[in-house]
């Protein structure tokens, strides 16, 4: 491996929301975090030497994007997920999350339903009910381990007022990487019913050996014409916090519809560092990229090995993403403390799976993306934790 991993670096008091806020959010007192989805690795070296150079240029104005950075996204997806993109398809938007705020805005109107699959990203919800739009959930079963969708449940729900998809792929929290033939399934329902599908694959570079992820309007012909692909390389290059992400829409239409509402509402243009930090992690950074996953592989096994210690908590194995769903049902944690018992416990601050619309108590989301000593940390405190109730009972 040419990039350290393992050496842990502090973060605390450099403003980070993982790690500086996590005591205040949790209520707790030294918690690790293992919540908010960023990494505790250093972003590519050639990314870092691009800011440098940018802050160096000491030039900070309005920014936009240059042909090169065009060329860098386009490389990207045609290399890695086989997808050709047009230049002027590629839209910015300064984050996945105010895109979406904006596409249901936009495309909606108030008191239309906007279709997600619980358990799902917490934002979808809010972001749907704010705007005073109505969730249509489609929750996802769980059946052997694994969550799957259920097209008869959506289909049997839909109404007239019906009018967006919005698909999460890769999944997070359940970390499912949907194979083409679930996503032509779910294309099929949608043609027939012209919904507009917004194809949240932020994560999409993160997928674990054995599992492909497939681009949503490519599984099935017009799909072009009704879906928005909202990808970043803030996920995979650990770059959230420069606010720069792609909103990519082929069909002209929906663009120029995308264009004035991003007008309207302000959303904001492109900032220096994060086109330099982009383009530089798609041309520069896919060796990070590969040594990342395999590292995030390795964390996985240590997950897995270590939760086999705690009687009756199962993982949920991700096939992507470095988020892992752990069902703690069966641990003998009593019911009612579930979800926050790893947070005040263990000290271990992971999300309660009720955030994301878990119908169900009893699951939580871990945050693996970190040094392998972190993780054995947070897996000896959970371990300590489970087994006090059992011994002083
Ligand atoms: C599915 C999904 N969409 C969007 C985001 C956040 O996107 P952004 O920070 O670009 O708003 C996340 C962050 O975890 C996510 O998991």
């Amino acid at each position: 491996m040419t990039y350290d991993f393992d050496t842990v670096i502090d973060r605390r008091g450099t403003g980070s929301v993982k790690w500086d806020l996590v005591d205040a959010r949790f209520g707790t007192d030294g918690a690790l975090p293992m919540w908010v989805a960023d990494m505790d690795f250093r972003s590519p070296a050639p990314v870092v030497e691009a800011l440098k150079k940018t802050a160096e240029h000491g030039f900070f104005g309005y920014a936009t994007m240059l042909p090169a950075y065009y060329e860098a996204v386009i490389a990207w997806m045609k290399k890695r997920h086989g997808w050709s993109v047009q230049r002027d398809w590629i839209c910015f938007s300064p984050g996945v999350v105010p895109a979406l705020n904006l596409i249901v805005k936009a495309f909606t109107e108030p008191g239309d339903q906007v279709i997600v699959q619980s358990p799902v990203y917490h934002p979808f919800f809010a972001l749907i009910e704010r705007n005073g739009r109505r969730v249509l959930d489609n929750p996802l079963q769980l059946s052997n381990g694994r969550y799957q969708m259920d097209l008869s449940d959506l289909e049997s729900k839909l109404t007239a007022r019906a009018r967006i998809m919005l698909l999460c792929s890769p999944h997070n929290p359940v970390g499912r990487v949907w194979s083409e033939q679930e996503l032509k399934d779910l294309a099929d329902l949608c043609l027939r019913h012209g919904l507009l599908v917004i194809a949240d694959e932020i994560h999409h570079d993160l997928v674990y050996p054995g599992h492909a992820h497939t681009v949503f309007p490519t599984v099935r012909e017009g799909l072009e014409r009704c879906t928005i692909v909202c990808t970043a390389a803030s996920k995979t290059f650990n770059l959230p916090g420069l606010h720069t992400s792609n909103v990519i829409i082929p069909e002209h239409r929906l663009r120029e519809r995308f264009g004035e509402a991003a007008m309207r509402d302000k959303l904001g243009s492109p900032n220096p560092f994060g086109t330099a930090a982009t383009e530089a992690a798609y041309r520069h950074g896919e060796q990070w990229l590969e040594e990342v996953l395999c590292y995030l592989s390795g964390n996985l096994d240590f997950v897995n090995r270590a939760a086999a210690r705690v009687p009756g908590l199962k993982v949920i194995q991700p096939e992507g993403t470095y988020l892992v769903w752990l069902d703690l049902r069966q641990t003998g944690i009593p019911r009612g403390r579930l979800a926050d018992f790893l947070c005040t416990e263990a000290k271990v601050a992971v999300e309660a799976g009720r955030h994301f619309g878990a119908k169900e108590d009893g699951f939580v989301r871990m945050n693996i993306a970190c040094p392998r000593a972190t993780l054995a940390e947070a897996w000896l405190r959970i371990e300590r934790a489970v087994a006090r109730p059992a011994s002083s009972s």
